[in-house]
C-alpha cells in the first residue's frame, strides 16, 4: 500500500495533507526516514512512525449516527444534505451508510467503510434486528398483529416474520429483519394507516443511549466483534 494512503486511512489527514507531512521528514518506516508519498509499505509487517510515535493501522471504521430528519442516507447528492455531511473529517475514508433510512426518518444508522459487514448486516439471511417506533395517523387496531407479524405482500413477495408491539393508541414498536424500500410505512399502509413519524431506536444491539440527535460515536472493538458474530450464524 502507498504510504500516503496508509497514513490517510489512519486518520492523519487527507491525501494532500499527508503528502506534506511525508515531505517534511516526519515519517519513518521501520528505521528509515521516508520522503516519498508513493513509497510502498506492507501494513501487516512494516512499522510506521510519525514524529517517533508508532501509528496503529486501521483499515475499517465503524460509527453509529443518531440521524436527524432532513438528511438523505446517501454518500452524496447535488441538492440535498446527506448523512455523510456529518463525517466531513473522514472524507478520505470512503464511508457509506449501512442500509437506508428515509429522509424524514430519525435514529440509529451505522456508517462504515467495511463493505462485507455492511452487506451482511442488511442481508435478510442473518436476521439482524432493526427496531422502529412508528407514530400513526390514527388509533391502531391491535387485530392487525397476526397478519403484520406473519408477513404481507410487498413487491410480489411476503415480508419476513416481524414483530409489532402496541405502545399507545397510535404508537407501535416494530421489529424487522429486512429492509425493503419504505418497508415500515408500506406495511402500515397495507392496513390503511399512515406513518407520520418514524424513528429507529435500535440496530442489532446498538441503541442510541446518550447519543444526541445529529451526533455520532465510533463503535468499540467489542461492538464490532459482536456485530460480526451476528453474521456468522
Ligand atoms: N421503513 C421505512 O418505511 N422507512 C425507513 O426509513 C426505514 C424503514
Amino acid at each position: 500500500m502507498r504510504l500516503d494512503k496508509f497514513l490517510s486511512n489512519c486518520g492523519l489527514g487527507t491525501r494532500s495533507q499527508v503528502k506534506d507531512i511525508i515531505k517534511s521528514n516526519k515519517i519513518k518506516v521501520n528505521t528509515e526516514l521516508v520522503k516519498k508519498p508513493e513509497f510502498n509499505i506492507n501494513p501487516e509487517k512494516d512499522v510506521v512512525y510519525y514524529e517517533d510515535n508508532k501509528i496503529e493501522y486501521k483499515e475499517f471504521y465503524y460509527f453509529l449516527l443518531n440521524k436527524p430528519k432532513g438528511y438523505l442516507s446517501a454518500t452524496e447528492d447535488t441538492f440535498q444534505p446527506t448523512i455523510l455531511d456529518f463525517f466531513s473529517n473522514y472524507s478520505h475514508l470512503d464511508l457509506f451508510p449501512v442500509g437506508r433510512l428515509d429522509k424524514d426518518t430519525t435514529g440509529a444508522i451505522i456508517i462504515t467503510n467495511d463493505g462485507l459487514l455492511a452487506h451482511q448486516l442488511i442481508s435478510p439471511k442473518y436476521h439482524v434486528d432493526k427496531i422502529y417506533i412508528a407514530a400513526l395517523d390514527k388509533e391502531v387496531d391491535p387485530s392487525i398483529k397476526e397478519e403484520f407479524e406473519d408477513g404481507i405482500m410487498l413487491d410480489g413477495e411476503k415480508t419476513l416474520p416481524a414483530k409489532i408491539e402496541f405502545l399507545d393508541k397510535n404508537i407501535c414498536r416494530v421489529t424487522l429483519h429486512q429492509g425493503k424500500y419504505h418497508q415500515v410505512k408500506r406495511m402500515f399502509e397495507h392496513f390503511s394507516y399512515k406513518v407520520i413519524e418514524l424513528h429507529r431506536e435500535r440496530f442489532a444491539f446498538l441503541t442510541l443511549d446518550n447519543l444526541e440527535e445529529s451526533s455520532y460515536r465510533e463503535l468499540t472493538n467489542e461492538e464490532v466483534i459482536n456485530l460480526k458474530s451476528l453474521c456468522k450464524k
